[in-house]
């Protein structure tokens, strides 16, 4: 009796893992990663230029969601550029902690290399001792495609003008864009160094490798480096209506969901070992 009583908080604890390990935010997913292979010296000027670069980027988040920063050296080698792009719909807060994340994840990813870059769904990252600010660059970073699914003519159109008119310029400066019809949602991000043409230029680009490359897909995500659009038909596999479900998410939410199970079962042996030793010592009262 007192047994499986004293074993109802473990099993609410299990549910509770099981509930929550869903929730991951999406704006903190991470999306692709990359680090300079010249590494500075610890306890180098270049070191505290790199650390007094990241911390303007968190700090400067809390009030826009695009900034850039250069830290100037007596060295022009040690002369560092940086910024950091929200997606156009996050709000102050969202933005700050997404770029706090992406910051602490390029510290432990691009551990004292001279230059790194990280994409999160919501915001983008990047320092160097090369300034790459205001230029463009049409470099495809990361491409992929959801699974083939059947589309008919009428949705394949759908899909192509949504993307089409992501493309499309209206002769105002528009980094952030979103389209949508029926179920299928797109999303555009320019980072905001570029002008308005260059920004044009980089969504056209992208816009059309992406619907060659991912013809058929349920959803489709291609990042140039300072450029991207992604679209998505929902209904397979949606969570909280965004744009950014793809397979990935779905792998890296069954396996929080599998590590939760396995620590609820890992606690669970423990506990019964442990009621074991107390039953074996006399102490249960049957
Ligand atoms: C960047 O830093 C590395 C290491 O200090 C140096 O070798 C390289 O020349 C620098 N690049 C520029 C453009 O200053
Ligand atoms: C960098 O930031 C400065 C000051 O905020 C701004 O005047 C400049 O236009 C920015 N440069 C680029 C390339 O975005």
């Amino acid at each position: 009796m007192s047994r499986t009583l004293t074993m109802a908080p473990l099993i609410s604890l299990l549910t509770i893992a099981l509930l929550t390990t869903p929730a991951i935010s999406s704006v903190d997913t991470f999306v692709y990663g990359g680090c300079s292979q010249v590494k500075y010296t610890p306890g180098s000027p270049y070191e505290s230029n790199v650390n007094s670069l990241l911390t303007s980027l968190v700090n400067s988040a809390t009030f826009t969601i695009y900034n850039n920063f250069t830290i100037k050296s007596p060295t022009s080698e040690d002369t560092l550029y940086g910024l950091f792009q929200c997606r156009g719909d996050l709000s102050n807060g969202d933005c700050a902690s997404c770029v706090a994340r992406a910051v602490s994840q390029l510290g432990t990813l691009c551990l004292d290399s001279t230059g790194g870059a990280l994409q999160l769904d919501g915001c983008f990252v990047k320092y160097d001792n090369t300034t790459f600010l205001g230029v463009e660059d049409k470099t495809e970073v990361l491409k992929k495609c959801g699974p083939l699914i059947a589309y008919d003519s009428d949705e394949l159109n759908r899909r192509d003008a949504v993307m089409d008119y992501l493309a499309t310029s209206d002769g105002s400066s528009k980094p952030f864009r979103i389209g949508g019809s029926g179920d299928i949602s797109a999303v555009a991000q320019c980072v905001q160094d570029l002008s308005a043409s260059e920004c044009q230029d980089c969504l056209s680009e992208v816009v059309g490798r992406l619907k060659t490359y991912c013809g058929a897909a349920a959803s489709g995500d291609m990042y140039l480096a300072k450029c991207y659009v992604r679209f998505s038909k929902a209904g397979a596999h949606s969570h909280g209506g965004n744009v950014d479900h793809d397979e990935n998410d779905e792998v890296e939410k069954t396996l929080a969901i599998l590590v939760g199970l396995i620590a609820g079962v890992a606690l669970l042996i423990v506990f019964l070992a442990f009621l074991r030793k107390a039953c074996g010592k006399g102490k249960c009262d049957k």
